[in-house]
């Protein structure tokens, strides 16, 4: 395999649909035996400070940033861009100081206290259309809340994401959301930071679960590149199996 050394910055791949849906760029650290967290209540820090500041460029590379409820119960994030020139930058280039941040919930049931719905910038809601209205009932303006039917259509989410002027959505998981990105053949890129951890525990999330996924077992996704990021290692893919 070829290492390369750590990039200083993010440099995205083209936009390969520019008018259509986003390019779909799926982002997860994963611990050597295939999970994402522990089972404690705790989040379970797998990514070092070079990987985080790497995350970091992504989400500024990207006009959106989207995340599970699963996500959003557990791991209480902000997802914001931390770096002040990173933002500073996407003012320059005359987009918003922050991606817009995107929550998926089945139910609706999230809470108007997370951090989540209280700094950065646009949030958008999707669910199903009773979720939906289980979202709007409990976080009233905090975010604009968009029913999709009566399941969750994951092809309508990214339509309604381009009609926003997306072009680049990068999803931050947790492992449900992104078991549905490539079990749908919705995802263009995986970025899959190894970390060198063990978990060994049967409850605790794993990247991914059971689906039937595009191609079945035996097909192998493109590897795109493979670098080392502090004690990580970034594995990229082309994760598509029919490519736009
Ligand atoms: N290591 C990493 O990179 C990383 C990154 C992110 C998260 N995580 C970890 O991932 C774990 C959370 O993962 P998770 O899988 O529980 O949650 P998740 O993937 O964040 O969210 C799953 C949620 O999506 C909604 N959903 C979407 N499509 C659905 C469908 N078709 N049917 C039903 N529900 C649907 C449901 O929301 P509702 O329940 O609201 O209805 C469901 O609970 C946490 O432990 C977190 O720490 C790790």
């Amino acid at each position: 395999m070829n290492i390369q050394s750590q990039s200083d910055e993010f440099k995205p791949a083209p936009a390969t649909r520019p008018y259509g849906r986003p390019h779909v760029l799926l982002s997860v650290a994963v611990s050597m035996d295939g999970y994402i967290d522990d089972a404690s209540p705790e989040r379970l820090m797998l990514s070092g400070p070079e990987d985080l500041d790497r995350v970091d460029g992504v989400r500024a590379a990207s006009d959106a940033v989207l995340v599970g409820g699963g996500t959003l119960r557990a791991d209480n994030p902000r997802l914001l861009v931390n770096s002040p020139r990173r933002r500073a930058d996407r003012v320059a280039a005359g987009r918003p100081e922050y991606p817009l941040k995107v929550a998926v919930t089945a139910g609706g049931d999230l809470d108007p206290a997370l951090r989540f719905w209280h700094c950065g910038g646009a949030k958008v809601v999707y669910s199903t259309d009773a979720g939906a209205v289980r979202a709007r009932e409990r976080l009233g303006g905090l975010a604009d809340v968009v029913g999709l039917g009566p399941g969750l259509d994951f092809g309508a989410l990214l339509d309604d994401l381009a009609a926003r002027g997306v072009r680049r959505l990068m999803v931050e998981g947790g492992g449900g959301i992104h078991t549905r990105f490539l079990a749908q053949d919705l995802a263009d890129e995986l970025h899959l930071a190894l970390a060198p951890q063990l978990v060994g525990q049967p409850a605790a999330p794993r990247f991914l679960g059971p689906a039937d996924y595009p191609g079945g077992p035996a097909r192998r996704l493109t590897l795109l590149g493979a670098e080392t990021v502090g004690d990580i290692v970034l594995l990229r893919y082309a994760t598509k199996e029919t490519p736009a």
